[in-house]
C-alpha cells in the first residue's frame, strides 16, 4: 500500500503555488451539464475527485478531456442525454450530489443514488431537497436513489435554508437559473466557492444576484450557453501550506489564492505569534522564534474559521505554549485524527465537539493513518516537525484533494517520499 514517509525536522522556505478549487472545481464541472456545448475550465487541480466527477459526466453522455499540463478541462455537454447517475460512483464521492440541480435544470429529470455520510458525519441532504421542492421538483425515493422530476415547470420561490450549507445553496441556485420568475435563498451560504460558481453562471447567461452574501437572489432565465472559466484558488490547499510554514519554515509564500478568502485563519496565526505577510494572490509566513501563543478556534461557516482548516490548526496548538480550545460546529466527527496525533506524543482531551490541545509537545514519528483528507494533510504537517519518520497511510484520502502533495512539500525543503509497505 501506498504510505507517504515524512523525515521531520527540515526547515521549509521558498515558494509554493496552489491549485484551483477543489470545493469550486467540482461544482463548475457538474454546472456544464445545464447547457449544451463546449466549456474550458482553467485552474481545475489535477485529483482524484476530479477524475470522478469527469467519469460522472461521462456517463451522463459528455466528453471530458482533462490536460494535465494546463491544468484545463474542455467538457462537451452537446450529446449528454442521461440524467442517471450511477451508485458506484455517487458513493464514492459525495461531492456527486451537486449534479442534482444541474440534471434538473437540464432534463428536468433526474435520478442520483443518495450519497451515503462519509467518516466526518452523516452529511445529510435534506436542505437540498427541501429546497428544490420549494421550486416545484417533486422527490421519491426509489431503493436508495432519489428520483427527481420537475416536468410540472420550475417555478421561482422563497427559499430558508435551516443552516447555511454549501452544497445546499449550490444545487437550489443550479436549480432555480430557468425557474419562472425570481428565487430568493435566503440564510445562504457565502463561501468563495459559491460566488465562483454564480460567476461562471452568470457568464452562462443566468441572472446570479448577491451570491456571497446571506440573501442570493436568481432571477430565472430561459436561455443559457456554454462558456469558459478560471477557478478560483485552492484557500484550503493554500491554508494547509501556510499552517506548515507556521510550524518549520525560515521564511514560506504561498500564492495562488485571495489572502481574503482566509482571513480568521491568518488572524489566528497573527494572534499566535507568527509573522503574516499578505499580498494580492500570496501570503508569506515565518516560524516565530519563541513558542506560539495558544488560541481558540471555533469552526463555522464562511466567512467563520473554515471547518477544513480546524485538523491542520489542532497540529498547530500541538505547539503552543498552553491550552487551546477547539470547537467543530460544522461536522459531527471532525477529531478522528486525534489518536493519531497522541500516538505521536500530542496531549489532547475530546469531549463531544471539544477538543482541548496543550502545549509544546516534541512530537515523534509513528505509523498513523490518514481518517480523511484534512486529517490526513494534518497528520503529514505533524511529521515535518516530529523526530524520526512519519508514515501515513490511507493517503488516497489526501490524494482526493491535494495535488502532487508530497513533491510540492520536498519544493520547499520537506524530505518526503511515496513509499510502498505490505498492507
Ligand atoms: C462542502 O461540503 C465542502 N465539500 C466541504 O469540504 C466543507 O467542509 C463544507 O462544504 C463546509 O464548508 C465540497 O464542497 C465538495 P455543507 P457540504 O452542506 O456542501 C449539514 C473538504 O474537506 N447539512 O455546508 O457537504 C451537514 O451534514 C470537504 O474539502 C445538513 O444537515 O457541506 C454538515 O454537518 C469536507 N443537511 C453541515 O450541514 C443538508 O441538506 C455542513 O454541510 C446539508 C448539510
Amino acid at each position: 500500500m501506498d504510505v507517504i514517509r515524512v523525515e521531520g525536522g527540515h526547515k521549509l522556505h521558498g515558494t509554493v503555488h496552489v491549485g484551483g478549487a477543489k470545493n469550486s472545481a467540482l461544482k463548475l464541472m457538474a454546472a456544464t451539464m445545464m447547457a449544451p456545448g463546449v466549456y474550458h475550465l482553467s485552474n481545475v487541480p489535477n485529483i482524484s475527485d476530479v477524475g470522478l466527477m469527469g467519469q460522472v459526466l461521462t456517463m451522463l453522455g459528455a466528453s471530458v478531456d482533462y490536460d494535465e499540463t494546463q491544468h484545463r478541462l474542455t467538457i462537451d455537454t452537446s450529446a449528454a442525454d442521461k440524467w442517471v447517475t450511477p451508485y458506484e460512483l455517487v458513493s464514492k464521492m459525495r461531492a456527486s450530489i451537486s449534479i442534482l440541480g444541474p440534471l434538473i435544470t437540464r432534463f428536468k429529470h433526474a435520478v442520483v443514488a443518495m450519497p451515503g455520510g462519509c467518516n466526518i458525519g452523516a452529511r445529510s441532504i435534506d436542505q437540498h431537497l427541501a429546497g428544490l421542492k420549494m421550486l416545484g421538483v417533486h422527490f421519491d425515493n426509489d431503493h436508495g436513489d432519489i428520483v427527481a422530476d420537475a416536468s410540472s415547470g420550475l417555478k421561482g420561490a422563497l427559499v430558508t435554508l435551516d443552516f447555511p450549507s454549501v452544497g445546499a445553496t449550490e444545487n437550489i441556485m443550479m436549480g432555480a437559473i430557468t425557474a419562472k420568475g425570481t428565487t430568493i435563498i435566503e440564510n445562504a451560504a457565502r463561501e468563495p466557492e459559491i460566488v465562483d460558481l454564480a460567476n461562471m453562471l452568470n457568464k452562462m447567461g443566468a441572472d446570479v444576484r448577491d451570491a456571497g452574501s446571506h440573501v442570493v437572489e436568481i432571477h430565472g432565465v430561459d436561455e443559457l450557453h456554454a462558456c469558459d472559466h478560471t477557478t478560483v484558488g485552492d484557500r484550503i490547499e493554500a491554508g494547509t501550506f501556510l499552517v506548515a510554514g507556521a510550524l518549520s519554515a525560515d521564511e514560506l509564500t504561498v500564492e495562488g489564492f485571495n489572502p481574503v478568502h482566509l482571513d480568521i485563519p491568518l488572524r489566528k496565526m497573527e494572534y499566535m505569534g507568527i509573522r503574516v505577510e499578505r499580498g494580492e494572490n500570496r501570503v508569506t509566513v515565518c516560524a516565530p522564534e519563541k513558542t506560539l501563543v495558544p488560541a481558540d478556534i471555533q469552526t463555522l461557516p464562511f466567512p467563520g474559521f473554515p471547518t477544513d482548516m480546524q485538523a491542520q490548526f489542532m497540529v498547530l496548538a500541538t505547539q503552543a505554549n498552553g491550552s487551546s480550545f477547539i470547537t467543530e460546529n460544522v461536522f459531527e466527527n471532525r477529531f478522528m485524527l486525534v489518536a493519531d496525533l497522541i500516538r505521536m506524543g500530542a496531549e489532547i482531551r475530546v469531549e463531544d465537539r471539544h477538543a482541548l490541545v496543550k502545549g509544546p509537545v516534541k512530537l515523534m514519528g509513528a505509523r498513523v493513518k490518514s481518517p480523511d483528507l484534512r486529517g490526513g494533510a494534518a497528520l503529514v504537517l505533524a511529521g515535518l516537525i516530529a523526530e524520526g519518520y512519519t508514515l501515513v497511510s490511507d493517503t488516497f484520502h489526501i490524494k482526493r484533494g491535494y495535488e502532487a502533495f508530497v513533491e510540492k512539500f520536498n519544493a520547499i525543503g520537506a524530505v518526503m517520499a511515496h513509499i510502498d509497505m505490505p498492507d
